[in-house]
């Protein structure tokens, strides 16, 4: 299409909306071919407002289709974050087992009750659909989860939990200020508390919210329960981040198995991610993508007629590391099929010709590396080992000063992390690096003016290549 596709800083392989503002990903389910992605929208402004659920689907993960809204705000209030799953054995009664619901379940937030300084304005309630995610029903006896009295009780996540006996029941996972909540259910309609997460050495530098509850397997076949928590502000680059959990889940209780925080990513832009429901268990990934934009500037980052992307879809894998185990994230396999060709890289100092790059890095083995992205004006992106630290330099990376808090240097703590591989995607107004296959990750919004057309790089003996990539549109 003509429109929204090449407008200055238009993210050239990741989602973002034609117009108007996005926030976090939500309801991400797969069903008969088609990846789901829903998302906070609101249709009618550059920034926040009434939210309703966008809605788009992919074949691949890579090439969206727009569909209309999905979900619009009623008299129970705006919709907010939340997850969809689909009820294959109809246990809420709202399809049939031969045609199973999709059934998105979502915070409804009434600004009127927020307005009176009520502290019970956030509720859960379901919509769902019977043809594919096309049209959508309001449960008729909305909200399914009534607020206790507390002001944070948002964005349910969630899943079918299957018991030792073969039997199972619906978990929810609730951010309730600065917990989470889990609640049990048979039929996504009546749900029982059955107890809150908050360890105290845990990350509490503002609200927690968006939780995702979910099992990974390791190479070695340990499975181990994990519990992501988006918390806003408090992340280690400020603003809004991703802490994790990792442990067990016993069907009622969380325990994690660890007493030190752990990042899903250390750059400033990935918020609010979750995974995929209902992918076939032929696939066995755990799917993901985040929300890439931070709270501390979302509402004035310089694009126009639209406001935020999506991170790349990332595969989320359960990897040993010292004595336990880190989740880490790999860009999807699909999106090798953006690459239209290969170039080694023999220089220390390369014109890029194309503004669309995946590189593929070997850093020498324990010494320190800079990597510069640059273009003729004298904007540029710095990212180097520093000893122990990874640093993203984006103070002088184009356009920075709409919001003081985003022209800032960022830091990694590698804590003995050795560098082996480095994988960097470069789009119109992103940088994402994957450490090690995704043990370490930084994902980082840029607006330079025009598009970084340089690449060195200092002490590299043998760098590796990189790939031009292809535009989606
Ligand atoms: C996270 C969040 C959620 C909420 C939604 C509102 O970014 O604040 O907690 O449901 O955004 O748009």
């Amino acid at each position: 299409s003509e429109r929204g596709n090449n407008e200055p800083h238009r993210p050239q392989y990741h989602f973002t909306p034609t117009d108007n503002w996005m926030n976090d990903p939500n309801g991400m389910v797969y069903l008969d071919g088609e990846y789901h992605l829903f998302y906070q929208y609101y249709p009618d402004s550059t920034v926040w407002g009434p939210m309703h659920w966008g809605h788009a689907i992919s074949t691949d993960l890579v090439h969206w289709e727009h569909l209309p809204v999905a979900i619009e705000p009623d008299s129970l209030g705006y919709i907010f974050s939340g997850s969809a799953v689909i009820d294959h054995d109809n246990t809420s009664g709202l399809g049939t087992k031969e045609n199973p619901a999709m059934v998105a379940i979502y915070t409804y937030h009434d600004p009127v009750g927020e307005k009176e300084k009520r502290i019970d304005f956030q509720t859960q309630g379901i919509a769902y659909s019977t043809d594919k995610g096309r049209t959508w029903t309001k449960y008729a006896a909305n909200p399914v989860l009534k607020n206790p009295g507390i002001k944070d009780f948002r964005d349910p996540k969630v899943s079918w939990v299957e018991r030792e006996d073969g039997s199972g029941k619906w978990v929810m996972s609730l951010a309730v200020l600065d917990r989470i909540s889990f609640y049990s259910s048979p039929n996504l309609l009546d749900w029982t508390l059955e107890s809150s997460f908050n360890p105290d050495w845990a990350a509490y530098g503002g609200v927690w919210e968006c939780p995702d509850l979910f099992q990974l397997k390791a190479s070695d076949g340990t499975e181990k329960w994990v519990l992501f928590v988006s918390i806003n502000p408090g992340g280690p680059n400020g603003g809004s981040a991703t802490q994790y959990f990792i442990g067990d889940f016993d069907g009622k209780n969380f325990s994690a198995e660890h007493e030190d925080v752990k990042w899903l990513d250390f750059g400033a832009d990935n918020y609010a991610g979750v995974t995929w429901s209902n992918v076939p268990e032929q696939d066995g990934r755990k799917l993901f993508i985040g929300w890439m934009s931070n709270w501390d500037y979302a509402q004035v980052v310089p694009t126009h007629p639209w406001r935020s992307a999506t991170t790349l879809p990332r595969s989320l894998e359960l990897v040993k590391s010292g004595d336990g185990f880190l989740v880490a994230s790999r860009p999807a396999a699909e999106l090798q099929a953006l690459r239209k060709s290969t170039i080694e890289i023999t220089e220390k100092s390369i014109a890029l010709e194309e503004e669309l790059v995946e590189l593929e890095l070997t850093p020498t083995v324990g010494s320190n590396f800079e990597i510069e992205l640059s273009n003729e004006k004298g904007e540029k992106v710095i990212f180097k080992k520093s000893d122990d630290n990874l640093v993203f330099d984006r103070t002088a990376s184009g356009l920075v000063d709409f919001e003081a808090r985003f022209a800032k240097i960022h830091t990694a703590p590698l804590n003995g992390l050795e560098v082996k591989s480095l994988k960097i995607y470069i789009d119109r107004s992103s940088v994402e690096i994957f450490v090690n296959d995704g043990e370490m990750v930084m994902t980082e919004l840029v607006f330079p003016t025009e598009p970084y057309s340089r690449l060195k790089l200092t002490s590299f003996e043998n760098p590796g290549s990189m790939h031009y990539l292809k535009s989606i549109w």
